[in-house]
C-alpha cells in the first residue's frame, strides 16, 4: 500500500508583502502578495509522511530532533486533510485511524532566521494530501498551516489572492509566470549576524492590524495598485518598475513595523547598510539594477539580474569583510569582476559590518514529490 511519502518543497521571497490578517484562525490576510519562488536545489523543506496500523502515537521529527506532535496549526492542518479524505473517500476508512509520523528537515540552517515556515508547511500539506490521496487546491491547505506557505506551493512567480469570503475559500495562491519566464533572474540572501529575538511575524503582524494607522492605508490603497503593476512588471519583464515596486514594498513594510505600538524593529545597522550599499549601486549604474527586500528579520534578499551578479558580490565582499572562505554559497562558480568601481565607491567598509554569508540563487521550479512507495 502507498504509506510514505516524502515531498520537497522551496522556499518563497514576497516582493509585495503579505503583513496583516483578516483571520488568524484561517489565516486570511488583509492584503494581495506577491513573490518568488527559490530553486529547491539550495534552499528547501524536505518532509516525509508515513501512516501504519502499528503506530502508537503520532509522532513529528523537525531538522532530526523528536518534537511534541502539540503545533495548533500542524494539528490544524492534518484534521482539515483527515476531513477532506472521508468526504472524498479517497482512502480506507481504516487509514485514516492509523498515527502517522512526520519527518521534516530544512537543507539550510534554520539559526540564520530564513523563512522556514513557508517551505515546511507547503511541503507537510502537499504530502499529507498524497498521502490520503485527496484532490484540492493545496494553496488553500497550506494557507492554514501559515499564510506565506500557500505561495510555495507553485514554482516561478506567485500572487496570493486575499479573498473576500469569510470562509478562505477565495484565498489562494496563483501562479503568475513560470520559472522559465524570466530566466535571469536572481536572488542573494545575505545572511546578517543577528543575537537579537524578534517579535515573530505571526505576532508582528497580529499588533500592526491592532495598533497601525498606516497599515489600513497600505491594505486598502497601496497595495491593490501596486500588486497590478508588479504583475505586470514581471509579465513585460520590467527590471526597473519591478526593482523600484519591491524595495518601496519592503521599506513600506518596516515603516508599519515602526507605526506598530510598541514598534517592532527587524532591520539592523547591517540591513539598513546594504539598502545605501543598493541605492548607492544603483545611482552608479545610472539605472536599477539591484532590488532589496526584507521580511521579519534583518537578512536582506537582493534581486538582480544574473549579468549584474559578479559586480555586485565583489561590492559585498569589499563592504561587508568576512573571514569566511566559502562566504557564497549556492549557484556555482561566478566570475571575476574588475574592482575598479570599489575606489570611488561612496560607501566604504567598516569592520564591525558582518555578513555572515550569501546565498546565491534562482527562480524555482516548485515543490516535487520525490518517492512515494
Ligand atoms: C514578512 O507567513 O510567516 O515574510 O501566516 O502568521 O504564519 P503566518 O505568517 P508568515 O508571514 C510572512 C511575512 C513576511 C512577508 C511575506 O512573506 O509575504
Amino acid at each position: 500500500p502507498l504509506n510514505r511519502v516524502t515531498v520537497v518543497a522551496p522556499v518563497n521571497i514576497a516582493v509585495i508583502k503579505y503583513w496583516g490578517k483578516r483571520d488568524e484562525k484561517l489565516i486570511l490576510p488583509i492584503n494581495d502578495s506577491v513573490s518568488i519562488t527559490l530553486d529547491t536545489s539550495i534552499m528547501r523543506a524536505k518532509t516525509t509522511v508515513c501512516s501504519q496500523p502499528d503506530f502508537s502515537e503520532n509522532q513529528l521529527w523537525l531538522n532530526g530532533i523528536k518534537t511534541s506532535f502539540t503545533n495548533p496549526r500542524l494539528l490544524n492542518c492534518l484534521e482539515k486533510i483527515k476531513h477532506l479524505a472521508a468526504d472524498q473517500q479517497s482512502v480506507d476508512p481504516a487509514v485514516l485511524s492509523w498515527k502517522i509520523h512526520i519527518c521534516s528537515e530544512n537543507n539550510f540552517p534554520t539559526a540564520a532566521g530564513l523563512a522556514s515556515s513557508a517551505a515546511g508547511y507547503a511541503c507537510l500539506v502537499i504530502a499529507l494530501a498524497k498521502h490520503y490521496k485527496i484532490k484540492t487546491d493545496l494553496s488553500i491547505l497550506a494557507r492554514i498551516g501559515s499564510g506565506s506557505a500557500c505561495r510555495s506551493v507553485f514554482g516561478g512567480f506567485v500572487r496570493w489572492h486575499a479573498g473576500v469570503e469569510s470562509d478562505g475559500s477565495d484565498s489562494r495562491a496563483t501562479q503568475i509566470a513560470d520559472s522559465s519566464h524570466w530566466p535571469e533572474m536572481r536572488a542573494l540572501i545575505l545572511v546578517v549576524s543577528d543575537n537579537k529575538k524578534h517579535t515573530s511575524s505571526t505576532i508582528g503582524m497580529m499588533n500592526a492590524v491592532k495598533t497601525s494607522d498606516l497599515i489600513k492605508y497600505r491594505a486598502e490603497y497601496c497595495v491593490p495598485k501596486r500588486t497590478d503593476k508588479m504583475c505586470e512588471a514581471i509579465l513585460k519583464k520590467d527590471f526597473v518598475k519591478f526593482a523600484e515596486l519591491t524595495m518601496k514594498d519592503s521599506n513600506q513594510l518596516h515603516a508599519i513595523c515602526l507605526d506598530t505600538y510598541p514598534p517592532c524593529v527587524y532591520m539592523t545597522d547591517v540591513s539598513h547598510k546594504v539598502v545605501e550599499m543598493v541605492h548607492a549601486y544603483n545611482d552608479m549604474c545610472g539605472e536599477i539594477k539591484v532590488a532589496y527586500t526584507f521580511d521579519a528579520g534583518p537578512n536582506a534578499c537582493l534581486y538582480l539580474l544574473n549579468a549584474d551578479v559578479p559586480r555586485v558580490l565583489t561590492l559585498i565582499k569589499h563592504l561587508f569583510p568576512s573571514s569566511s572562505s566559502d562566504f557564497v554559497t549556492g549557484l556555482g562558480d561566478v566570475e571575476e569582476t574588475e574592482t575598479e568601481f570599489l575606489k570611488s565607491f561612496p560607501i566604504q567598509p567598516q569592520t564591525e559590518d558582518v555578513i555572515k554569508y550569501v546565498i546565491h540563487t534562482k527562480v524555482g521550479k516548485g515543490p516535487e514529490i520525490e518517492t512515494s512507495h
